[in-house]
Order: C-alpha cells, then sequence, then structure tokens
C-alpha cells in the first residue's frame, strides 16, 4: 500500500550530504543516469538482526548503510568490530568495511535520505510489568525513516510485531512524510538463529513478503535475488499473515520443546529414555528430529518473549485457545528450571548452603554469548541466592554474564569452574563441555556428581570416569559408577540411584 502524504504547510527540509563518494543522492542519479541503479539500503537498529542484515545485504551486492542510536556500537561496527558473539559475522563486517560497500551512522536522517529500501531491524522486548511486546523503538524507527525520506522509498519491517502493527504504523507515517514524497510499508520478518545469523540471512528457509504491491514485491525481489536465484521459496501475503508467520514459528519451536519436556517427565516416571524417544519421533519426517531436545528449556531474546506477546495479543484478540495453549508451554519451560535446581538440592543431600556448584554455561545456547532470559543464569543465581558457592564458567559469555549477574563467582576454564566441586551442571551444550576430560576432570572435583541439564554428555564415557551423572528423562535418572558410593553425599531420593 503506497502511503502519500498531503501538502503540509511546514515543508520540512532535509540537508543530504554524502558521506562517501560512492553514495549518491537519488535525484542526483535521476540528472546523471537513465539506468535502472540498484536501490540502496539503509538498515535501522545493528543488534544481532540488523548487524547480520546490513552485512549480509553488502554480501549481497547493495550499498549499505546501518544506522543506531549507540554511538558505541556504531564506532564499534565502523571500526570492524562485532559487539557480540556471532561466528562469521566478524568476517563479513571487515570486508565490506573495507570495501566501502557498507557504513554505519547515527545519524537517521542521512542514511534515510541516502537510500531507497528501509530495513527497521529495532528490537520488541517485553514490556515491563506485561506480556506484551514492546513496540515504541518500532514505532519511533519507522516515524523517523518517515520523516527524513527525501525520495519515495519502502519501508520494511523486520522486527518481531505483534499482528496489527504494520496497519498502526501505515495509519501513523501517512502524517508524517515529507510533501510530495510517498513511502509503501511492508512486512518481511526474519527468522535468523543466533550463533547461525550469517548462513540463516544469506541463505535462509523461505521470505515473506507482508502486504506488497506490485512495485514493491518487484523491489524486494531485486534485493533477494540471490537467495531466490537459488530457489529459495518466496510466500507473498498480507500484513497480518506476514506478522503471524514470525512468531507463529517461534510459538511452534516453543511448543515442540514443551512437548518433549512434558513427555521427559513422563519418560522419567516409566524408566524411559527421551532422547532415544527423541530420535524416533524424529524419523518420522512430519515430526523431524529438530527441537526436540528434552532438558532444561528454552530462552533467549525471541522466544519466551514471542510467546508471551502472542499470549498477550490471542487474548486482545479474543483467541482464547492460543492463549492458554501458550501459557502450558511457558509455564512447562519455567518448570525446567525449577526441576534442575531440585536436582542441585537432591545432588547435595537437601541442602546447597556453603556446598561449591559449578555450573558449565551462562549462554542461553552454545555459539553465543547472549545471556537473555538464558535459564543457564536463571539457575546458576537461583542456587546462589540459597547460599551455594556459584562458579560459572562459559567459553564466551562471562563477560557478558558477569555484567547482568556481577555477584556470582566466573572462572577462567572449564577445569577451574570444575574444581573441588560437590556438584556440576551442564546447563549449555557447549562443544568444550562435550568433549571434555571426564576423568581429568573426574580426579579435580570434590565429588564427581554431574547434572547434565542439556542431556548432552556421553554418560557411559562420564560414568567410566567415576562420575555420577544425573539427566533429564533418561532412563536411570541417576547413573552411580558401577561399585561406587556418592562420595560425601546422602541423595535424597535414593530410589533413583541405578544398581
Ligand atoms: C529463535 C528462532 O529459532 C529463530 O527462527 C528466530 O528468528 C529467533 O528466535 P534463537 O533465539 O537464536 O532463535 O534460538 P533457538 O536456536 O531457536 O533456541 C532457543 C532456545 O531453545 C535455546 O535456549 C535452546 O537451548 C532451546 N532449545 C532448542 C531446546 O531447549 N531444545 C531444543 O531442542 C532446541
Amino acid at each position: 500500500m503506497m502511503v502519500a502524504r498531503k501538502a503540509s504547510t511546514t515543508p520540512r527540509t532535509t540537508s543530504v550530504t554524502p558521506a562517501t563518494p560512492s553514495l549518491t543522492t537519488k535525484a542526483d542519479d535521476m540528472t546523471t543516469s537513465t539506468q535502472k541503479t540498484a536501490p540502496r539500503i539503509n538498515v535501522v537498529g545493528t543488534g544481532y538482526l540488523g548487524a547480520t542484515h546490513a552485512a549480509a545485504m553488502a554480501e549481497m551486492g547493495f550499498e549499505v548503510i546501518g544506522v543506531d542510536t549507540d554511538p558505541a556500537k556504531v564506532a564499534s561496527l565502523s571500526a570492524g568490530q562485532v559487539p557480540f558473539f556471532e561466528p562469521g559475522l566478524p568476517e563479513l563486517l571487515i570486508k565490506h568495511v573495507k570495501s566501502g560497500r557498507l557504513r554505519f551512522t547515527t545519524d537517521i536522517a542521512e542514511a534515510t535520505a541516502l537510500s531507497d529500501v528501509h530495513f527497521i531491524c529495532v528490537g520488541t522486548p517485553q514490556q515491563r510489568g506485561s506480556n506484551a511486546a514492546n513496540t515504541a523503538y518500532v514505532e519511533a524507527a519507522t516515524l523517523a525513516v518517515a520523516r527524513n525520506l527525501s525520495h519515495d522509498g519502502v519501508i520494511v519491517g523486520k522486527s518481531t510485531v505483534p499482528v496489527g502493527t504494520g496497519a498502526k504504523l501505515r495509519s501513523l507515517i501517512a502524517g508524517e512524510l515529507p510533501e510530495g514524497i510517498s513511502a509503501e510499508l511492508v512486512w518481511n520478518p526474519e527468522f535468523l538463529r543466533e550463533g547461525k545469523a550469517v548462513a540463516d540471512t544469506l541463505t535462509p528457509d523461505r521470505i515473506v513478503m507482508g502486504g506488497t504491491s506490485d512495485a514493491s514485491e518487484a523491489i524486494l525481489r531485486e534485493v533477494y535475488a540471490k537467495p531466490i536465484s537459488t530457489g529459495t521459496p518466496v510466500v507473498v501475503t498480507d500484513l497480518p499473515t506476514a506478522e503471524l508467520v514470525k512468531v507463529s514459528a517461534n510459538a511452534f519451536l516453543a511448543t515442540k520443546i514443551s512437548f518433549i519436556n512434558a513427555i521427559a517427565e513422563i519418560c522419567e516416571a516409566a524408566g524411559a529414555d527421551v532422547s532415544v524417544l527423541a530420535d524416533a519421533l524424529g524419523h518420522d519426517i512430519r515430526i523431524g528430529r529438530q527441537f526436540l531436545n528434552a532438558g532444561l528449556g528454552f530462552g533467549g531474546g525471541c522466544l519466551p518473549k514471542d510467546i508471551r506477546a502472542l499470549m498477550h495479543r490471542s487474548s486482545e484478540l479474543g483467541a482464547y485457545s492460543a492463549a492458554s495453549l501458550l501459557q502450558q508451554v511457558d509455564e512447562i519451560n519455567m518448570l525446567q528450571r525449577q526441576r534442575v535446581i531440585d536436582l542441585a538440592l537432591e545432588a547435595c543431600g537437601g541442602s546447597i548452603l556453603n556446598r561449591r556448584i559449578g555450573v558449565l554455561g551462562a549462554a542461553f545456547k552454545p555459539d553465543t554469548d547472549d545471556v537473555r532470559d538464558s535459564p543457564a543464569l536463571n539457575v546458576a543465581a537461583a542456587l546462589h541466592l540459597r547460599g551455594a558457592q556459584v562458579v560459572v564458567f562459559d567459553p564466551e559469555a562471562n563477560d557478558t554474564a558477569r555484567r547482568s549477574y556481577p555477584t556470582l563467582s566466573y572462572a577462567d576454564s572449564m577445569a577451574e569452574a570444575v574444581a573441588g566441586t560437590d556438584v556440576v551442571l551442564v546447563l549449555t551444550e557447549w562443544p568444550e563441555f562435550i568433549n571434555g576430560d571426564a576423568r581429568q576432570l573426574a580426579e579435580s572435583a570434590g565429588n564427581p556428581y554431574v547434572i547434565d541439564a542439556r542431556n548432552c554428555l556421553d554418560a557411559s564415557a562420564w560414568r567410566e570416569a567415576g562420575w555420577t551423572v544425573r539427566g533429564l528423562g533418561r532412563a536411570s535418572a541417576v547413573v552411580a559408577p558401577a561399585g561406587a558410593s556418592i562420595r560425601g553425599i546422602a541423595p535424597a531420593r535414593k530410589e533413583f540411584v541405578a544398581a
């Protein structure tokens, strides 16, 4: 839908100063050449989503400007430094900052005036005191783009938003466009995963275009020409469907995880093994094996807040079945954290006061340093609050974790975190932990008892090495080394101890 601004009584003036010789204004283009030029890209918001999208767009051959309100982030990205851990992104950033195809600014007016396609990539965090998503940043970014357009453009929402946001934004920008300028607002949700963000952006599973006219669909097809040429499916739909695709995808993934965690509870009660069960389920292509890893459950900056926002929006729209389903998914997920806390208490004979607990993992999943709503840190903090001496180690997230939880102790290595412990908790399945030397670690642990809350360790190898291994949803939930007693510990529930 093209939104055109009626004549304004106070025309805005926008000064356009190209910062690099390669970036010219649309007006320059028109006077110097009648040839069609590639659309120039503006990416508003340079977090995980925006920084990756900007670098990927440059890799696809476009001139890109990334905008952020945070000068430190802009300075860091401009110097070719990614301010968070994302495999493959530093290389792409350096390559395109050097080539001059990618640059960053805090000046949204400049970035907007110089560009044709404006991607909105800012965050939609959970509102304080509510399950609803906070769309204030999306509104502010979209309005800022609309106000600073120097020529007609397409504003493309990529942020994850409650259904109905796009329609609201369309009416908001209608009153903000400079005189004589038209802009189309469409939605093109992003499905990237942290840790795999570069590959997910360069070769996405699908491209969804919501609310596009023929003209804006053509522009988006030009922008995504590379992945489309390699067979990436394109779904063209209306605005609300595009908005809902994203949150529904995340809700489905969250539901899959909570489903397998609910089944894990039955497995434990019945003496079955949830990992083998998940493998068997996964062979059914209608189900698939991914997102069926039972354990500590989901966290991060997306799944938890997105299902809560959808729950909230479902209730607002009177779709109560979806709201109650998601409530259950959320509850099962949060219970997993409590379950692991209970297991730690059990491992320490009922009290963790002054017990030394080694926590392996702080990030919400491997291959990231993101600790937003991290189940690992949540458990670590809860144990600390109950009087345990908690020592955390994460290969990448020690620094981000320290910023959020400065009162916890942090080790510089897995060995340091394990040394002298009463119990070790594996809370993030980093390869470093999976490949750790179980024998050496057993010798340095005060009591070699490990709670594998991600079911990622080779339990029999760790048992061979002298560990008592506690998994979630597995047959012989506690596997003690053959013939060994659990040193210094009186397990509260002996029936879990395998002979
Ligand atoms: C998610 C979506 O996957 C992505 O498409 C969307 O764009 C953003 O949200 P991300 O937050 O990066 O991506 O994490 P994801 O890989 O989905 O993992 C989310 C959480 O689920 C992690 O805490 C992970 O440990 C947990 N998880 C995942 C499980 O507990 N079990 C599994 O089987 C899979």
